[in-house]
């Protein structure tokens, strides 16, 4: 293959780079020991945004937050004591865990789709270690494939399938385990395999006791695309051309709407990413019971405005909708 855009052989200089355009909010790929990953600061809501961008998923699906070890995930997430258990035995390594995100978590909305929960792992790999450390701080990456495709394992399968979506691409040779993370949830009292990965479920039942297999339809809408989990409690009514008594408006754009009782604009010019990123935070704020109900102007339904447009879909109906699909 002749597509080689932005590969660098990862040496100190390049990680040095890759982690500094992290901090300035750009995506860079790099190796994991399971799969490449697609990298963008956790805390930066356009970032994230960009990642769902350069992936064109049609859907916000929730991201692991990369931290170089158990310390580090303790700033992001309540660990227990199996999560401190597993860590111990596993970290750095090929499990990821779900676990309540702590009070005051830096990681954005975005990056976990709004959820409660937030997954994070340490991976096994001096270069991503590396990349961890100069970014200095967590690092949300899915797989570094675009959506639909088979994870990449190597720089080229990323060229091949992102190309120039990405600022970098960190090139550590061929991922050694080749097999995404194992994700296991730890926010309920059963510890829950929500996607068979590098650490078996044995493994993770020697260390903290039996854990359960979700599968079949419930593994295909496990990790977190139930859409009950995004139902606002208001009701929310999408592309409205006027406002209701009461209600609160989330605008897209500019607007002659006068008379809100509460008012956010996802983006005032109209930017999708601005928009993507403002998401989870702004139904947030506006589902309060002060407020009839929620109205949401007409978002462009191209781009990441799908995702958008989406998202506000599954908020209206508290039950699953149709090809709720987990491939990342
Ligand atoms: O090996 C891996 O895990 C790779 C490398 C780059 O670390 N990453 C990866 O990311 O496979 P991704 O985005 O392709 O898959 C992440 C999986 C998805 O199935 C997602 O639904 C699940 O983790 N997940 C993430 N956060 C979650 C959460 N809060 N609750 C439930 N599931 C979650
Ligand atoms: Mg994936």
């Amino acid at each position: 293959m002749t597509d080689t855009t932005g590969i660098l052989a990862a040496t100190p200089a390049v990680i040095d780079r890759a982690g500094a355009l992290i901090r300035a909010g750009r995506l860079v790929a790099f190796p994991t020991e399971t799969v490449y990953g697609l990298g963008a600061d956790a805390t930066d809501g356009e970032a994230i945004a960009a990642a769902f961008e350069a992936k064109g998923r049609p859907r916000f699906n929730p991201l692991i937050s990369h931290v170089p070890g158990p310390a580090s995930a303790a700033a992001l997430v309540e660990l227990d004591d199996r999560a401190h258990q597993l860590a111990a035995r596993f970290w750095p390594g090929a499990l990821t865990m779900v676990l309540p995100r702590r009070a005051g978590c830096p990681v954005a909305p975005l990056a976990s789709a709004g959820l409660e929960t937030l997954a994070v792992r340490a991976p096994d790999h001096a270069v991503a270690q590396t990349l961890l450390a100069t970014a200095g701080g967590p690092v949300a990456a899915p797989s570094a494939n675009r959506s639909g495709a088979v994870s990449p394992t190597t720089a080229q399968h990323v060229a091949q399938s992102l190309g120039d979506a990405v600022a970098m691409i960190v090139d550590g040779g061929r991922c050694p385990l080749g097999l995404e993370s194992t994700v296991l949830d730890l926010s309920g009292e059963r510890a829950r395999i929500l996607r068979p990965g590098g650490v078996t479920a044995e493994d993770i039942a020697q260390a903290i006791g039996p854990v359960e297999t979700v599968t079949g339809d419930a593994a295909v809408t496990a990790p977190g695309m139930m859409a009950h989990h995004y139902a606002t409690r208001l009701p929310l009514r999408c592309d409205v051309a006027e406002l209701k008594p009461g209600e609160a408006l989330l605008a897209f754009g500019r607007h002659g709407f006068i008379g809100a009782t509460a008012e956010r604009n996802l983006s005032p010019t109209g930017n999708l990413r601005e928009a993507a990123a403002n998401l989870f935070a702004m139904l947030h704020e506006l589902d309060r019971p002060e407020f009839t109900g929620i109205a949401v102007m007409p978002v462009p339904d191209e781009g990441l405005g799908r995702a958008i447009n989406d998202r506000l879909r599954r908020a209206r109906h508290p039950r699953p909708l149709a090809g709720d699909g987990a491939i990342g």
